[in-house]
């Protein structure tokens, strides 16, 4: 059985900056990034810290810096991504550290809340369904960006959210379009007033980088484009003052 060469971000044990620990892991068929971790901590050493939940894409806390690029480990192969046989696993970056390869994401989805990436709607549960066509060019742009899992990948491939950490970010200006395009939603004026300031989505600067890497195919890109034409419409309305 051959052998990959791992290198782990170690947190200092008194807050310093830590450092990278080298571990020798057995290679395995089919194996993911995240089935690594998780050996270095069952077999070798219990104190690593990492976050996972479901281990099937579906709840997006599994993702870290593989080999220098934000990844969902759990749906990582090895193969792919070690083919000399060689890992380097670091935290997501553009977030507070807690511990080794866990992150803090209040902040976030904190900035979720600030883009208005709640739904907001009028009907009563007396009300009939709202009946949405499964056709319309509304629901098209909704359902594009509605299988976001928050995994936070897109947050920290992109280079404004380094050189600029009010700025919302690819994750909550993709939700906040969701909910611009949802046909039922009835908060619209307050979230473009919400994303078009300073750290909303003019400071996109289209560099694709959350694009590329969403585990998910979700374009933010697209998202953000749309919601700086809705928030210059807005303006032009005279609907983002007060
Ligand atoms: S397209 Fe915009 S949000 Fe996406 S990574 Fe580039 S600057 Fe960030
Ligand atoms: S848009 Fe994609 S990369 Fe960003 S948080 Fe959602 S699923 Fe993750
Ligand atoms: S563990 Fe849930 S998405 Fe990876």
């Amino acid at each position: 059985m051959s052998t990959l060469s791992v290198r782990v971000f170690r947190s200092a044990a008194n807050g310093g900056e830590g450092t990278f620990v080298g571990y020798d892991v057995p290679r395995m068929p089919a194996q993911t990034v995240l089935d690594v971790v998780t050996h270095i901590q069952r077999r070798i050493d219990p104190t690593l810290a990492y976050r996972f939940a479901c281990r099937v894409g579906m709840c997006g806390s599994c993702a870290m810096t593989v080999n220098g690029r934000a990844r969902w480990t759990c749906r990582t192969h090895v193969a792919r991504v070690a083919g000399d046989g060689r890992l380097e696993i670091a935290p997501l970056s553009n977030l507070p550290v807690v511990k080794d390869l866990v992150t803090d994401m209040t902040g976030f989805f904190d900035k979720w809340a600030k883009a208005r990436g709640r739904f907001e709607g009028k009907a009563t549960r007396r009300d009939d369904f709202a009946r949405v066509a499964p056709g319309s060019a509304e629901r098209k742009l909704a359902d594009a960006g509605i299988e976001c899992i928050g995994c936070g990948v897109c947050y920290s491939s992109c280079d404004v959210v380094a050189w600029h950490p009010g700025y919302l970010g690819p994750a909550a200006l993709n939700r906040a379009w969701t909910l611009v395009n949802d046909a039922r939603d009835t908060g619209n004026r307050a979230r473009l007033a919400a994303v078009a300031g300073d750290a909303g989505c003019h400071a996109c600067h289209t560099h694709m980088s959350c694009t590329e890497r969403c585990p998910k195919q979700i374009s933010p890109t697209a998202a953000i484009a749309g919601l700086k034409r809705a928030a210059a419409l807005a303006a032009l309305r005279g609907e983002l003052e007060g």
